[in-house]
């Protein structure tokens, strides 16, 4: 079992966690996941690493409370426990050697996004982080944001906090400016990955995305989380999660996305009567 030791709201919609599990605390990297069960009849649900204390043996994970498990993950208390907490799965970010970077979560992938920033700040390089919410009450982690980043640029599609746009139209500006990346790493809603990809191609940066689609056994068995690059389809928890967003066909992407919401959907009514 796998105790929570502390659990907060980040908005009204997000929960963060801090979990006890010693032995991933210990090998987590950046990028990588795990796959939680509330109980032994539980869904797996697969939540990317927002933070890790290998001293502590703690893992930080934040989550939207939109399907029947998060849901009831997000009312769980400090001092009750998890029944499976597995992992690191996947591949950590290829984060070695960078020097400038942008690193750029739209909503909950701002969580996603932080432990890249983070790590690259501590190696030395220098990071801009722009985040995108609907509005104000939605943005989280600034001040996590602010303490591992040179610049940090709030977008708001009602201009609610920091400035009225998307993050595509301040990652524009910051290369208008002259900002030398050697990499621009995306995490957030397909479409906002897609249109950052379609941003930096014309000038060749280098693009990572971290593709979140449907996991269900996480370990490349499945077959569920297959996502197109280049010629081939590659699994999202095996081969991934981030990938070349150069390469990486979003439209199919899109395309499978809708095709397992209405799957989701039937799950979450079946489970909530
Ligand atoms: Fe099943 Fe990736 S989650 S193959």
């Amino acid at each position: 079992m796998y105790p929570i030791e502390r659990a907060e709201q980040l908005n009204a919609e997000v929960t963060r966690m801090v979990v006890r599990a010693p032995e991933i605390a210990r090998k987590i990297k950046p990028g990588q996941f795990i796959m939680l069960r509330i109980d032994e009849r539980g869904e797996r649900i697969p939540l990317t690493m927002n933070d890790c204390d290998p001293d502590a043996g703690t893992v930080t994970i934040v989550f939207q409370a939109v399907g029947a498990t998060t849901k009831r993950l997000a009312q769980m208390k400090p001092g009750e426990a998890l029944h499976d907490f597995v992992g690191p799965l996947g591949n950590p970010t290829e984060l070695e050697g960078v020097r400038r970077a942008c690193v750029i979560g739209g909503g909950l992938g701002t969580a996603i996004a932080y432990p890249q920033a983070k790590w690259l700040y501590d190696h030395g390089c220098e990071v801009d982080v722009i985040t995108g919410f609907r509005t104000a009450s939605l943005s989280i982690l600034e001040d996590e944001i602010a303490a591992c980043s040179a610049r940090q640029i709030v977008m708001t599609d009602d201009g609610s906090n920091g400035n009225k746009g998307l993050v595509t139209q301040a990652l524009q500006q910051r290369i208008d400016e002259g900002a030398d990346y050697d990499l621009v790493l995306a995490v957030g809603p397909v479409v906002m990955m897609k249109f950052v990809a379609a941003t930096t191609r014309p000038y060749g940066i280098r693009t990572l995305v971290s593709m979140n689609p449907l996991m269900i056994d996480g370990t490349g068995m499945c077959g569920g989380c297959r996502v197109k690059v280049g010629d081939e389809y590659l699994h999202a928890c095996v081969d991934g999660p981030d990938f070349d967003g150069h390469l990486v066909d979003f439209d199919d992407a899109l395309r499978r996305g809708v095709m397992y919401r209405s799957f989701e959907d039937e799950a979450r009514a079946a489970a909530t009567g």
